[in-house]
């Protein structure tokens, strides 16, 4: 009986988590966080394996068959559609951070500018000190590899989220709510800083 409950549990679980990643997908897309079908995100699920976007897809369209279920070593647990490429990146961060329940990878392009220009974000309000601090600079390495899923992992180190050189952003939560508002925090930062550097000159 035990066992069953804990089932139904689990069970209400992904689908709670499911309902969360379309939502998000949705946001990051609305808001323009991520275009075409670039970006991924993920939850950490109650069984300690990972619920994530397939690989290309477009996240402001996400459709059950597209939300992949990932073990720690980041296999697919059955069949369909594979998991998006960037899934060590996602594993890595979770490995590492207990903390971190959920993950945002986006090219917003602010960001993203700033990273290529491997040029520090100043901090620009209070929100930012808090949340972002100074944000790491993660140096080039080629997507979806596992030299790539380290560096960040480590360059992201115990910060809400990070600049990848030629490559984008990656944001971390407690819950999908949290890594998303962390995302949006860090673009409009980016944005902020585009607008000083533009204007003081
Ligand atoms: P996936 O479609 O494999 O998730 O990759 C998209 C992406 O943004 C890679 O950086």
């Amino acid at each position: 009986m035990r066992g069953n409950n804990m089932k139904t549990e689990e069970n209400s679980h992904e689908h709670q988590v499911q309902e969360q990643l379309i939502r998000a997908g949705k946001e990051l897309a609305g808001k323009g966080l991520v275009s075409g079908r670039s970006g991924n995100i993920s939850i950490r699920l109650m069984t300690g394996n990972i619920l994530i976007s397939a690989t290309h897809t477009f996240l402001g369209m996400l459709e059950l068959d597209d939300l992949i279920e990932i073990d720690f070593d980041g296999r697919a647990v059955g069949e369909g559609k594979a998991p998006s490429s960037e899934r060590f990146l996602h594993m890595e961060i979770y490995k590492a951070r207990p903390d971190v329940h959920a993950i945002v990878h986006t090219h917003s392009v602010h960001a993203s500018a700033y990273a290529f220009l491997d040029r520090p974000l100043r901090s620009v309000n209070y929100e930012n000190d808090l949340v972002l601090g100074e944000v790491p600079i993660v140096s080039y390495a080629q997507p979806g590899t596992i030299e790539f899923a380290r560096s960040a992992c480590e360059g992201l180190g115990n910060k809400a989220a990070a600049l990848l050189q030629r490559h984008g952003t990656v944001a971390v939560g407690e819950d999908i709510f949290d890594a998303l508002a962390v995302a949006e925090l860090l673009e409009d930062v980016a944005k902020v800083n585009y607008l000083i550097d533009t204007l003081s000159k």
